[in-house]
């Protein structure tokens, strides 16, 4: 086994992988198997009794995201992974177990709009008390935790007004109020943050994203204690949701690993110049990105992420209406949900992947009704500069005096 424990290309280029256990294959196998042959009879009700190790069924593990799992445990500093059809089911099969009637779950004020509809069309449906706190002020989860409350779930950075929580701080208040501490970490990924190591006990993602990277596959990664990962593998996602990932998915993602740290480095070198030309134009009201120093949480962006990450969120000053007639306006950049892409992609939150909030419930959480979000991809920046230029209000951009 090849072992370089403390470089991260390293650890999600090799980890957990002997092509000399596989007749020298450089990649990994693709386990396109649904069931598994039990040696003996016995074997196989070992297997079922938890007292022999072995693939049983592809609805509870497989070697090809076995793999996989070993490989974000790593990444993240964790014990243990778990990877899943999707972000949603990483979402669902997690909560479906950590929660039981009449518990409560607190969450930060702005989350992705499936998973805000899901804690309150999905648990609030099924007695659990769904209550949101501004997190990000953390004595707020001293004052609203109570006995009733086991699971405290935020973003961070929040999606899409890139709002920040202090993991640790927030960790330490809802340890001491006995509840667990669930961290959506789509945005920064583990190498510009790894919640585990500031107090979460499961850090979940949305591998759509930047974990696969290149838009062609749905898929969702979590973390946490070999105890709670082995609960939510058996309850959460082999019983309660059935949102087990494709073997060849699994696979896609670990090809996708391969490359995070470049492909970040780049994302997040291109927005940081991005968000520094919206920012220096007339047309634009206030830009959202951690690494400006005009943004409100920089010293904690500063002190919780190694990057500030390829997301941005920015408002014209003509507000909604400007927005969408310069989006439609982009030719290079795409109008398109999801992030974490190769190719830039511009949408407008409000009418789109946060339409689940009513307009009220939009201004409630924080969500202006002309914010852009922009994932900025891994073209030529000049270009992307260049495509935003042309779409802005053309005597908007400021000059130098
Ligand atoms: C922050 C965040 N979490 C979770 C999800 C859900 O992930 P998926 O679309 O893979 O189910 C998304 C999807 O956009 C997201 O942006």
């Amino acid at each position: 086994m090849r072992n370089h424990p403390n470089s991260f290309s390293t650890m999600a280029i090799h980890h957990g992988y002997n092509p000399m256990n596989n007749e020298g294959a450089l990649t990994p196998p693709l386990h396109l198997t649904s069931t598994f042959v039990f040696e003996t009879a016995e074997a196989g009700g070992n297997m079922f009794a938890g007292e022999q190790a072995g693939h049983i069924y592809s609805r509870i593990s497989n070697p090809t995201s076995d793999l996989l799992e070993r490989r974000i445990a790593v990444l993240e500093g964790a014990e243990a992974g778990l990877a899943l059809a999707s972000g949603m089911g990483a979402i669902t099969a997690t909560l479906w177990t950590l929660l039981a009637p009449g518990d409560e779950i607190i969450l930060d004020k702005t989350l992705y709009g499936c998973t805000f509809s899901f804690m309150h069309h999905g648990l609030a449906k099924f007695g659990v008390t769904v209550t949101h706190v501004d997190l990000t002020q953390a004595e707020n989860l001293k004052a609203a935790i109570s006995d009733k409350t086991k699971v405290v779930y935020f973003e961070t950075p929040a999606n899409p007004n890139m709002r920040l929580v202090d993991i640790a701080a927030v960790a330490d208040i809802a340890h001491a109020g006995g509840a667990h501490v669930v961290v959506d970490n789509t945005y920064a990924t583990p190498y510009l943050t790894q919640p585990i190591k500031l107090g979460a006990d499961v850090v979940l993602h949305s591998a759509t994203k930047y974990l696969g990277g290149h838009g062609d596959v749905v898929a969702g990664l979590l973390v946490g204690s070999a105890e709670m990962v082995e609960d939510i593998r058996l309850q959460g996602m082999k019983d309660m949701t059935g949102a087990v990932i494709a073997p060849f998915n699994a696979m896609l993602i670990l090809r996708g690993l391969k490359t995070l740290e470049l492909r970040m480095d780049r994302h997040c070198s291109s927005a940081a110049t991005v968000a520094q030309m919206l920012e220096a134009s007339a047309a634009v009201q206030k830009v959202w990105y951690p690494g400006l120093e005009s943004f409100e949480q920089h010293d904690l962006a500063q002190q919780q992420m190694s990057q500030f990450g390829g997301m941005i969120a920015f408002e014209l000053t003509g507000g909604k209406q400007a927005g969408i007639d310069m989006m439609n306006r982009l030719n290079l950049i795409s109008r398109a949900v999801s992030l974490g892409d190769a190719e830039t992609l511009v949408q407008h939150p409000a009418s789109m992947t946060h339409s689940t909030y009513t307009t009220e419930e939009l201004a409630e959480h924080g969500i202006s009704v002309g914010l852009v979000r922009l994932s900025v991809g891994l073209e030529g920046v000049d270009d992307l500069l260049a495509d935003l230029a042309q779409a802005l209000p053309k005597s908007s951009i400021k000059t130098a005096a």
